[in-house]
This record gives structure tokens, sequence and C-alpha cells, in this order.
């Protein structure tokens, strides 16, 4: 399911130059495609500020659209550099609800020539719903979009 999903992203984003338009394609494939991806979205970092800005995502609009480093599941990935799979994010201290619905939450970094420069965040409505696969498949994801698109690291401009 994962390499083929992997395959097929691959093959669709082959005549997508534009960067934005092929991140929104990603949310949109991953997100109709898994059961249970129930919020898809990337998040840029912005080092100076030390600040996450929402990218292309798909799934209810969240308020969250700029988050300090360190906050929430996702501020925490951005100064770890590591994947964080969350189980119950009802357990979690640090955490930033975007949704009552949500229920378990992964997110993975997205690397290009070595920087840290965004993450994919994904939000299920199912406990528990994030393996090693999933992080698997979503690391594959962001280096697929790291290799082919060489703009990537100054995306961030277009956020701020
Ligand atoms: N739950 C995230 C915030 C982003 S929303 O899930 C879209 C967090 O705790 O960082």
């Amino acid at each position: 399911m994962y390499s083929l999903l992997l395959g097929e992203i691959e093959k669709e984003l082959d005549p997508i130059s534009n960067t934005k338009q092929a991140l929104q394609r990603v949310c949109d494939l991953i997100h109709s495609e898994m059961s249970a991806y129930d919020w898809v979205g990337f998040y840029f970092m912005h080092h100076g500020s030390r600040k996450l800005h929402l990218g292309p995502y798909v799934g209810a609009p969240t308020d969250h659209t700029i988050i300090d480093f360190g906050k929430g599941i996702c501020g925490q990935v951005a100064e770890s550099g590591n994947s964080f799979l969350v189980d119950d994010v009802n357990a979690q201290s640090n955490y930033i609800a975007c949704s009552i619905d949500v229920k378990s939450e992964i997110v993975v970094p997205l690397y290009q020539n070595g920087n840290l420069i965004a993450q994919i965040d994904i939000d299920s409505h199912q406990l528990k719903r994030f393996q090693a696969e999933d992080e698997k498949f979503l690391k594959a994801v962001n280096d697929l979009l790291a290799r082919k698109y060489p703009e990537l690291e100054n995306f961030i401009d277009q956020l701020v």
C-alpha cells in the first residue's frame, strides 16, 4: 500500500514543476488514499523568528497558521529535528488542539541538503493511527519532494 502510493505520488508529480502545486497535490493524494489521514499539511520553518508557517494543507481550516518553535507537537519537532508519533493527543501536555475530533498525530521533518526546512503533519480522528510504516512512508514522501523541488528551501519566503 505504502510503496504503491509512493509510486503513484512520484508519477503524479512528474508534470508538476510548481512547488506550491506539488505540495498541494501531495496533501490531496495522501488525504484521499490513506484511511483516517484526516488532516494533512506542511509547516515551513522560519529560523530567524523561530516560527513555523502553515503551507499547503487539506482538511478543516486551522487557527494555528503560525506556531512558535517548542510549542505543540509541531514546535517540538522544529527543535528536535526528529519525527514525533502521538498515539493519544489528549495524553500530551505540550499539544496544540486544532479540533476536538483529533485523537492521534504524526509529524515528520523534511530535510533538504541536510537542513531542516519543513515538516509534514497528519492528524487522525482514530486513536493510535500512526505506526513506524507511516513514518517511513512520510519520510520517503518528504525525501521525494526535497529531491524533485530544489526551490523548496525558499518556499518559506512565500508564507511570511
Ligand atoms: N496539533 C499540532 C498543531 C497543528 S494542527 O494539528 C493542524 C501541534 O500540537 O503542534
